[in-house]
């Protein structure tokens, strides 16, 4: 399927979003015992390729390509490299991804990185110290420049800017007046200064950090503002749940996130939803949320197979 026609009101014509998407609820006797009920709210089924966040910070930006290239950036394993370059061979468009690691150019690409290329994404690698300095305007125009792809409309990692930002306000919307609590996992904190600005009155928004560094604060403060003008709506951060940084899976959040799976039936990912997931049963344990009170959880993604 391709299209390059206008965007529509669910984002660019030609991805066919399931919106809103789907909240449930599910019986879970360790909320139940505190009198809280647990929703899910099921954004990983918005579109079988453009999963959860991915669909709702792509679309806004997606929309203003125009039918530039798209470049943006990704470790070896990114979810979001590989959302774009689905969305490219989606919609049309070329794709280009900037890859954290020079000495992967040489070797066979691992299954995520397949993926991309499959879908018609042309990979650049530059070297760590490059790929930190990538929002730079100068190390960004060399980059642009080294890609071939100085016409691209860039989009920075994790798909985060402020058209995503505005993108992720509608899950707020989708979930105002329907939960007390609705709980995210972050990463460079995007979909939660969307989500708590959505929300409106009577819902707080909590996001789950999966990275170390006590950078998200600050983060989302900077998103709101550049997406929005100032600070919007009412959202905290637990920082204590990102088991030892990205990408970390210790033996007993797999045991968790698999038993998750046996009681739900919902495919775990492991890198953000598993970490939220179990965030969500300690809180509930400590009593973190008050008798009769609504959480739901932001499925953003699904496990890669
Ligand atoms: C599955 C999943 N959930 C949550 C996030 C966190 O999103 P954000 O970077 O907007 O905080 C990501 C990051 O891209 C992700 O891939």
């Amino acid at each position: 399927m391709t299209s390059s026609g206008p965007p529509g009101p669910g984002g660019p014509a030609g991805l066919r979003p399931r919106l809103p998407s789907p909240l449930r609820e599910v019986v879970d006797e360790r909320f139940e015992r505190r009198g809280v009920r647990l929703l899910l709210k099921r954004d990983d089924l918005i579109h079988p390729e453009l999963i959860g966040n991915k669909w709702r910070k792509l679309a806004p930006n997606l929309a203003g390509a125009a039918g530039r290239p798209v470049l943006t950036f990704g470790g070896a394993y990114s979810n979001h490299l590989r959302a774009t370059a689905a969305a490219g061979r989606l919609l049309g468009l070329r794709t280009v991804g900037v890859v954290r690691g020079q000495e992967l150019a040489g070797r066979p690409l691992n299954p995520s990185l397949g993926r991309c290329a499959a879908d018609g994404m042309r990979l650049h690698f530059v070297d760590r110290s490059t790929y930190r300095r990538k929002t730079d305007p100068r190390t960004l125009a060399a980059v642009l420049r080294a890609a071939d792809a100085e016409d691209a409309l860039v989009v920075p990692e994790g798909g985060s800017n402020s058209a995503a930002v505005c993108g992720c306000r509608a899950l707020g919307e989708e979930l105002a007046g329907r939960a007390d609590v609705a709980a995210v996992a972050c990463g460079t904190g995007g979909t939660l200064a969307g989500l708590a600005a959505g929300l409106g009155d009577g819902t707080r928004a909590l996001g789950i950090p999966v990275l170390k560094g006590g950078f998200l604060p600050d983060a989302v403060r900077a998103l709101q503002h550049g997406a929005f003008g100032g600070p919007r709506g009412d959202w905290s951060l637990d920082d204590r749940f990102h088991f030892g940084g990205y990408a970390r899976i210790t033996p007993e959040l797999e045991a968790f996130a698999e038993d998750f799976e046996h009681r739900h039936g919902l495919p775990v990912e492991r890198l953000y939803v598993a970490k939220l997931l179990y965030a969500l049963v300690v809180l509930a344990g400590e009593d973190a949320f008050p008798r009769g009170s609504t959480v739901a959880a932001v499925i953003t993604g699904r496990p890669f197979p």
